[in-house]
């Protein structure tokens, strides 16, 4: 039953939603955190908060069948150990698909480990790690996912950090038959977010705040059951050379973890999208 105080908590958000107007309050309902999330500038910025009793989160109006979306995100600054900054686009059910941007904090000084993963129909254990170059606290930069039916691109400021291929025809699940909405949060997983779970958030710190800005979602909305898309150009995008020189310069020189790579995790062999066909 819902309590008095989440009932004011809700009221209370919707008057924050409905006294704006900009791009987060025409594309976005805060989901969860009441107050904690807050839209402000005329819904052109949001922020969300962590404290001891909660986090929170927002998710898109729409659902989307292939997207590509650009955020400016700001992340939580100084000591953030143990936070974790989600932002991924997720279908519902327990076969879902779900394409996963996280930001793992760090104490003051030490670099944030950018986590990505994939669901294909609720298939995981994907995950590839990268550290930035730049540091993600002190700016907003552009955070992007194009997810089309050949390929899902990661980038950071244009520059792309992930690619996977749709590699159906060697067997392995590729989303394109599920709508997905965005989702945003902030919340504590210090069990394991930062150096396994060894630092933990230090709530004398707290509210911890990340901000966003910028949403653009050029990206095939699902109107009444159909999904409407029109003639996009990113929607046979694959990487060009340029592209593919990035790519490489990035997982050399700042990935840190590859599932495809941890001969530990899978002693009989790695999964078949770890040996491209091509
Ligand atoms: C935090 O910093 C430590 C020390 O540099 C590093 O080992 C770790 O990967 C960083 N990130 C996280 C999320 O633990």
């Amino acid at each position: 039953m819902a309590s008095f105080a989440s009932l004011l908590g809700f009221l209370f958000s919707s008057f924050i939603i409905a006294a704006y107007a900009g791009n987060f309050v025409q594309d976005f309902d805060i989901a969860w955190g009441d107050s904690r999330a807050k839209l402000l500038n005329n819904g052109e910025l949001l922020v969300l908060s962590l404290d001891r009793v909660s986090g929170s989160g927002f998710q898109s109006k729409s659902e989307y069948l292939f997207a590509k979306i650009d955020m400016q995100l700001k992340l939580v600054p100084g000591n953030s150990a143990g936070t974790v900054t989600a932002y991924y686009l997720s279908s519902q059910g327990a076969s879902h698909d779900e394409i996963d941007f996280e930001f793992l904090g760090n104490l003051s000084g030490d670099p944030y480990t950018v986590h990505t993963n994939l669901y294909t129909q609720g298939k995981a254990d994907r995950e590839q790690q990268f550290r930035l170059w730049f540091d993600p606290t002190t700016d907003f930069h552009t955070y992007s996912i194009v997810w089309n039916p050949h390929c899902i691109i990661f980038s950071v400021d244009g520059t792309p950090l992930r690619v996977f291929k749709n590699m159906e025809s060697i067997g392995v699940g590729y989303p394109k038959d599920q709508p997905m909405r965005l989702y945003s949060s902030l919340w504590s997983a210090d069990d394991w977010a930062t150096r396994g779970g060894l630092v933990k958030t230090d709530w004398a710190q707290a509210p911890f705040a990340a901000s966003y800005r910028n949403f653009n979602a050029d990206a095939c909305a699902i109107v009444n059951g159909q999904s409407s898309c029109g003639s996009k150009p990113w929607f046979s995008q694959e990487l060009d050379l340029t592209s593919q020189e990035r790519l490489k310069w990035v997982q050399n020189n700042y990935m840190i973890y590859n599932y495809c790579t941890d001969t530990k995790r899978f002693p009989q062999g790695f999964p078949p999208e770890c040996t491209p066909t091509n």
